[in-house]
């Protein structure tokens, strides 16, 4: 009778629409586990790393790298531009940092120059209701995969095989988009330039590329500690976020499993990180947002624009309701806290606690048969603390409205915060 291996993977997941901090968390976090998988989305991710040994916006390599001695893989469930990944494997080593113990799935999709023509144009024809993508190509890539036609990161190691999709992909794309967008003028390269330019990242890329889901499995069973990381948030993933408004791949804690090739039983706990208010970047539902003077002073405090878009972020109040529902879809068994030295920069303070829906209190964001845009936030108002605390590390040396926020928080969403975040780097952490 085989005995079954204990579960012994954490995943970690953004609570909102993303850029919660999770890239600053797993660098932190990352000590404690022998391997880190980054197990979804693709370079629209920009996760940041503030440490030791500089300050860092990584895509696509997990935010692991920096921990001596730990394994780093991109997942099966993540996209990868192949372009991208060698410049930023190219300047974490110009950078001194350790690559050799990454490696990047055979099973993962390839981003092709088209994916990203196509992101553009076709988020562009939405009109008023664009999406706002990242134009990463990331939407394209996951309708080929679900549509059986992508082209996997391990066709790069045969040169025959390459050929030969990149060859039917190439036809059927550029095809496809002359006679859907015949009067705008894009550009796409030749194939053979495309094929050219696969095979001068393979040279880099190559002996990174393995069978990482089956080495993560080898890994759970000896016993290693597995951190999953995840890139966007739950509220914009693909299944439970506000739909159509989100991004195209698994973000919560199910997609940890299915994008990293671990069981559901290898897991055993989850952890979900959230701001100490809300930021959104692209087009979609945000009921807590502002539009006032507060807004801009939170994104001036918080350094609001996208990691990798430069776009400014929307910024608005904590939304209860929305990070109750986030840990209820992930599992979440603690939550670390974020960002709480940016609210120094306000009086008084704002939790939505409830929604106004036609006269009706509701605790829950709407299904989709109800408009967002009549979600109307309810608030309880909080005190300020009109004192910096950025950097602080210890729950004591917080002030009382600071503690009492997040205790209001923790009330409400009903998962203990384990951490609390004051600054961007390793070390800016409180742990209760
Ligand atoms: P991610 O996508 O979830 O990894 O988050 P991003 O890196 O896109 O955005 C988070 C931003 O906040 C980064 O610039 C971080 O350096 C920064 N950051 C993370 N935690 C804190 C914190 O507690 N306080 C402050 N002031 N900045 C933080
Ligand atoms: P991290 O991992 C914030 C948003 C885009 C857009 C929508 C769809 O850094 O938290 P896409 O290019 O994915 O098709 O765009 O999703 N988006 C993110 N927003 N953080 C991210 O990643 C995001 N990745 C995608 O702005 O609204
Ligand atoms: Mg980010």
């Amino acid at each position: 009778m085989k005995t079954r291996s204990p579960a012994s993977a954490t995943a970690l997941v953004g609570l909102q629409f993303g850029d919660e901090g999770k890239g600053k968390l797993v660098d932190w976090f990352a000590e404690q586990f022998g391997l880190i998988i980054r197990y979804n989305g693709g370079a629209n991710a920009g996760h940041t790393v503030q440490n030791a040994l500089g300050t860092f916006k990584l895509h696509l390599v997990p935010s692991g790298i920096f921990t001596n001695g730990a394994q780093c893989f991109l997942g099966n469930g993540a996209v990868v531009d192949p372009e991208q990944l060698v410049l930023e494997l190219g300047a974490l080593r110009e950078a001194g940092i350790d690559t050799r113990g990454f490696f990047l799935s055979s099973k993962a999709h390839l981003v092709m120059p088209w994916h990203k023509v196509e992101d553009v144009l076709f988020d562009k024809a939405r009109g008023k209701d664009a999406i706002g993508t990242t134009g990463r190509g990331i939407g394209p890539c996951y309708v080929d995969k679900v549509n059986r036609c992508g082209i996997r990161v391990g066709t790069l190691l045969d040169q025959r095989m390459l050929r030969e999709r990149v060859h039917v992909a190439y036809t059927t794309k550029v095809h496809a988009l002359r006679r859907q967008f015949p009067t705008v003028d894009f550009t796409i390269p030749k194939e053979d330039a495309i094929i050219a330019q696969l095979q001068k990242s393979t040279e880099t890329l190559g002996e990174y590329i393995a069978n990482t889901d089956v080495l993560a499995r080898i890994a759970w069973k000896n016993g290693t500690r597995i951190l999953l990381e995840a890139a966007q948030a739950t509220m914009i993933d693909l299944e439970f976020g506000t739909y159509p408004y989100v991004t195209s791949s698994l973000a919560t804690s199910a997609g940890a499993c299915s994008g990293s090739g671990l069981p559901p039983t290898a897991i055993e706990s989850v952890v979900g990180v959230a701001k100490a208010y809300t930021t959104r970047v692209g087009n979609g539902p945000f009921p807590t947002e502002l539009f006032d003077e507060s807004g801009e002073t939170l994104r001036a405090a918080g350094q609001e624009f996208g990691t990798t878009t430069g776009r400014p972020r929307r910024c608005g109040w904590f939304d209860a309701p929305l990070v109750r529902y986030a840990c209820n879809v992930n599992g979440a068994d603690k939550v670390f806290l974020t960002k709480l030295d940016v609210l120094s920069a306000l009086p008084s303070l704002r939790i939505c606690v409830a929604y106004d829906f036609r006269g009706e209190i509701r605790i829950a964001p709407p299904g989709p048969q109800e408009p967002y845009e009549e979600f109307t936030p309810v608030y309880e108002d909080l005190p300020g603390w009109h004192t910096p605390i950025a950097g602080v590390t210890s729950w004591d040396a917080l002030p009382d409205a600071a503690k009492r926020y997040v205790d209001r928080i923790e009330e409400m969403i009903g998962v203990p915060v384990a951490t609390v975040a004051t600054g961007p780097a390793r070390e800016h952490i409180i742990v209760r």
